[in-house]
């Protein structure tokens, strides 16, 4: 059975993280139709799949109206953040199951009409928690689960944003102005409470939050630093966010993302004259921008586990860390490496078989020798060398999942209802930042 997919938004994950996978694999599913405003997205992606010129449309609007003249069996809501509940609503009352992409809301209330629709109408609706399909959290899930590490007690996640990445998206990009996109807690960190809520198995309880802008404000412009980095900076050679050395020097043999949100001329004048006055160009310290350069939020569960997420622009690396804590055992990854060291207390513990477990190193540790093991849990290649394409294998994993649900085979873990907890942590992790307090959260 092949499956037909409508595309709603033909970005960066629209086109390149999932229209991808789907144009790979056309014996599983084929794109019948795609909505973007951008003609050049639209249309690369429509003629990239063969679509009709009359199943193009300019707005989600039109393709949900058709969808069952198009005769579509599910649809990928690749949309910009806020547009993503008016289409699940959409999809749900006209009965199509949908990816979408995260966060499912992004407020609270939101949340509420969408999870009720949803609820209603008996809707399929995945989110895309794509963290959840890479080997390295299934590897710690299945850890954990095994009981390889006794209870799980305490969850630690450092989400390490990377200077640049945090620059591009949080500064000068689609996530920089919290009105007009979400709280960072929930536009990058949905994954980790997802995640952290997945591996509690329990209901969170209250939630605590401090973080703030403290560094890409006016305040902080070196003297004489224009508008845009290429107004002539002074300070050009050693500022670590000066445009060109990222979006022209190193990303040159990059067209897809973050490249191609800068403008349909990905070629190196094409990039050098969207900074000249487009928004990736513009001097950190003088965008409009309102996101928090660093944030930790903690927080318990019904089970008794406590949890900490740290985010932080100021980090030489993109990666997370996470360290596990449980009765009889710690477990300390980094899904970047995809190295994971397990230290089980027991003389007598042993990690349990898996197809996901390779094991690379053994050792001991004082003072009652007791046994570490270091294993490898990372994507490879078919050569077998690490590869962190697609968030680290997450992305194909998920869509495989989808579509395989959707020929009739199995439930993928990350449904709404699944996501609603998580969610929920987000906006009270916000509400606990501005409000400087610890929120309560009501048992769902
Ligand atoms: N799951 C993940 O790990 C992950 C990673 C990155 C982004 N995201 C999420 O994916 C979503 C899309 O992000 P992106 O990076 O692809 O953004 P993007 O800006 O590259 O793509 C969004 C597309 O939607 C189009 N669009 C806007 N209004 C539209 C309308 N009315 N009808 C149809 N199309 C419309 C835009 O023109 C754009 O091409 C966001 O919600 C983001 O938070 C998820």
């Amino acid at each position: 059975m092949t499956i037909r997919l409508g595309i709603l938004g033909a970005g960066a994950r629209g086109a390149d993280a999932y229209g991808r996978w789907v144009l790979q694999r056309p014996e599983r599913a084929r794109i019948a139709a795609v909505a973007d405003p951008v003609p050049h997205r639209r249309e690369r992606l429509a003629d990239a799949a063969g679509v009709a010129n009359a199943h193009r449309y300019p707005d989600w609007r039109d393709l949900v109206t058709d969808a069952d003249r198009t005769g579509l069996d599910a649809l990928v809501v690749s949309l910009p953040d806020r547009l993503h509940v008016e289409a699940a609503i959409a999809a749900a009352e006209a009965g199509i199951p949908i990816l979408l992409e995260k966060p499912a809301a992004t407020t609270a209330a939101d949340l509420d009409r969408l999870a009720a629709t949803a609820e209603a109408r008996g809707a399929r609706v995945w989110v895309c928690h794509v963290m959840r399909y890479q080997p390295f959290w299934q590897t710690l899930k299945h850890l954990v689960e095994t009981g390889t590490i006794g209870g799980l007690v305490t969850m630690r996640i450092e989400e390490n944003i990377g200077f640049w990445h945090f620059a591009h998206s949080y500064v000068r990009g689609n996530w920089r102005d919290t009105a007009t996109s979400a709280p960072i807690v929930l536009a990058k960190t949905s994954h980790d409470l997802d995640a952290i809520r997945w591996f509690s198995g329990a209901a969170p309880i209250s939630i605590a939050s401090v973080g703030s802008l403290t560094y890409f404000r006016p305040e902080h412009a070196p003297p004489g630093a224009p508008e845009h980095c290429l107004d002539g900076c002074p300070v050009a050679e050693e500022c670590p966010f000066y445009a060109p050395r990222y979006y022209v020097d190193a990303l040159a043999h990059v067209d897809g993302f973050p490249v191609s949100l800068l403008g349909e001329d990905t070629s190196a004048e094409g990039r050098m004259e969207a900074l000249r006055r487009g928004p990736y160009g513009r001097c950190v310290f003088r965008s409009d921008n309102d996101a928090p350069d660093h944030q930790q939020t903690t927080m318990d569960f019904a089970d008794g586990m406590t949890a900490t997420l740290s985010t932080s622009a100021f980090t030489g690396q993109n990666t997370r860390t996470v360290r596990l804590t449980g009765t009889r055992g710690e477990i300390a990854g980094n899904l970047r490496t995809g190295q994971v060291e397990v230290d089980l207390f027991s003389p007598r513990a042993s990690l349990p078989e898996s197809a996901l477990t390779r094991v690379v190193g053994q050792s001991t540790r004082q003072p009652l020798g007791h046994k570490v093991f270091e294993l490898y849990s990372g994507p490879v290649n078919a050569v077998g060398e690490p590869d962190h394409r697609g968030h680290s294998g997450g992305d194909d994993a998920l869509m495989d999942a989808f579509v395989t649900s959707l020929a009739g085979g199995g439930e993928p873990s990350t449904t709404l209802k699944a996501s609603l907890d998580s969610h929920r942590m987000a906006f009270a992790a916000e509400r606990s930042r501005l409000e400087r307090r610890t929120v309560r959260l009501e048992a769902a």
